[in-house]
Parts: C-alpha cells; sequence; structure tokens
C-alpha cells in the first residue's frame, strides 16, 4: 500500500467528537512519523443517536471532505461509522480508490481467537440496534456468546468534560449493573470510551479491550515504517510529521482536549463541510 509516491500522504481519521482522538493517540505512539489530520464533527456529535439515513448522509459527506486530502488511508475512528459501512468497506475503498478502516473487524477477528466465553460490549444506541460487534464475532466463533449494551449517556458525559467524578461513577455503575456477572471481557465499542478508561478500572475488573489496538496490529501490516524515518533522518533532527485537527463546531474544546490528552499544542481549524441538517 505504501510506495514512496505517497509516503507523506497523510492519514486521515474522523469521529463525532473528541472520542476518535483516542485512535489518533495510539497511531502516533505507534506510527510517529505519519501524517495525520482529524476531523471531529463537533456541530453534530453524538451519531450514535441518529437514525441510518441520517449516519450515511453524514459519514459520505466527511468521506467528500477527506478525500481532498489525497490520504493513504481513511481511519473511521467511529464504531457508529465502522457499524452502518461494515459490509461496504471494500465496496466505498474500491470507489474512492482509498484503503477505509473501521474499528469492529480487527477487534472481532482478534477476540473471536482468544478463549473467552463471554464478552459484553459498551456502544452507541445505533451499534447495539445493528447488532455490529456480536453479529461479526459470531460469524467468526459462533460458540462465543457476546452481549452488546447501549450506554446513551457515556457520550453526553465524557463530551460534557463537566461531570463530577461522583456523577461519572454513577453513570458508569449504571451500566456496569447491566452487564453480566459471567462476563470474561468488555470491548469498549465507541472510540470515546477509553477516554474514561481510569474511571473504569477502579470499577471493575473485567478485561477491558480497546479496538484501536486490533485495528493497529493489522494496520501494522500494512504501513510498513516509513524509510526516512528508519534510514535517512538522523536522531537529532526534529520530528518532520504534521497533525492537522478540524473541527465543524466547537473548536475551543477540541484544541483544549488535544492538549490534555494528546499533549500536543494544536490550532483546530474549522471545516465547513456541506452540512446536512440532521
Ligand atoms: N465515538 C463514536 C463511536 O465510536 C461516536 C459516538 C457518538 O457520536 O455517538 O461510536
Amino acid at each position: 500500500m505504501q510506495n514512496s509516491r505517497n509516503q507523506n500522504k497523510p492519514i486521515c481519521l474522523f469521529d463525532s467528537g473528541i472520542g476518535g482522538l483516542t485512535v489518533l493517540k495510539k497511531l502516533i505512539n505507534k506510527f510517529p512519523d505519519e501524517n495525520y489530520i482529524y476531523l471531529a464533527d463537533l456541530e453534530r456529535v453524538p451519531f450514535g443517536d441518529k437514525t441510518k439515513s441520517e449516519i450515511k448522509k453524514i459519514v459520505n459527506e466527511i468521506f467528500e471532505w477527506l478525500i481532498k486530502f489525497e490520504p493513504k488511508a481513511i481511519i473511521m475512528a467511529c464504531n457508529t461509522s465502522s457499524a452502518l459501512l461494515s459490509h461496504e468497506l471494500s465496496a466505498i475503498s474500491h470507489q474512492l480508490d482509498v484503503p477505509i478502516y473501521g474499528m469492529i473487524e480487527s477487534c472481532a477477528r482478534e477476540v473471536s481467537g482468544i478463549n473467552h466465553k463471554k464478552i459484553s460490549v459498551w456502544a452507541t444506541k445505533f451499534v447495539v440496534e445493528n447488532n455490529a460487534y456480536k453479529k461479526m464475532i459470531e460469524e467468526i466463533n459462533p460458540d462465543l456468546k457476546i452481549e452488546e449494551i447501549t450506554c446513551q449517556k457515556l457520550v453526553p458525559m465524557i463530551e460534557g468534560l463537566n461531570f463530577t467524578l461522583e456523577e461519572r461513577n454513577k453513570i458508569i455503575h449504571e451500566y456496569l449493573n447491566q452487564t453480566s456477572r459471567d462476563s470474561n471481557a468488555l470491548i469498549l465499542g465507541c472510540t470515546h470510551y477509553p477516554l474514561i478508561l481510569e474511571d473504569l478500572e477502579k470499577l471493575t475488573d473485567l478485561e477491558l479491550i480497546d479496538p484501536a489496538d486490533a485495528l493497529i496490529n493489522d494496520l501494522k501490516k500494512c504501513l510498513p515504517p516509513r524509510r526516512d524515518a528508519v534510514n535517512c533522518i538522523p536522531a537529532t533532527m526534529p520530528n518532520q510529521r504534521q497533525i492537522s485537527l478540524y473541527a465543524t463546531a466547537q473548536k475551543e474544546k477540541l484544541e483544549r482536549f488535544a492538549k490534555l490528552y494528546l499533549r500536543e499544542n494544536l490550532k483546530v481549524n474549522s471545516a465547513s463541510l456541506t452540512m446536512v441538517s440532521v
């Protein structure tokens, strides 16, 4: 997938809001010399409560906008969009002539091989209503029991940034109480949820699975280390890579969060997509 012609092309990611930064952070750690473009559609967050046709319109519009950057790959850092397109990924990749990755496939493949009996998935309403993880995992390993739980309060809580620890714990407990006691692991099936990983780790003993890890394991096979990064640039040279952030609204929030979470001082640009009113 990578030749010298497209080495400098960016990897484009998108999410409804700040959640996809959890994927971007792991990508930067694993592929530090790549260029990144991140789009947060904070005008229309959350995606997970919207209808299929609403999400489809939004995602098509985002693809149209991202493709102008001539990306080497597009990553849907959003489980909701990934659930919508899980069966159309290769057709759309072909049509747009760019590899497109979702959050669900790699994780489904990886957990299907793990010796667990039952796995719980926390996700948005759309992902759960479409049984996105359940269908994909059970197709590979029908013996693995999957339960999916809609956690509608988590995205507003995480995006809200102003909840007290007590309020956060109360909401998290609500979903832990719905989670089977005999589950072996919990998939964080929304890219926002790793942002409350520390809270979760204190409240449950379940093994917590971030699908971004499986995705990155798969990407490692397609994105070999850049030649210039490995051989040509002396270790003392400053890092050449660029991270560009865009938001359709609430630029300050994305800026603040990039600083807090990515530890990067980045200016957020306005993205003017042709807004579909939903
Ligand atoms: N972070 C996204 C996901 O992984 C979207 C959440 C939302 O906007 O509802 O599903």
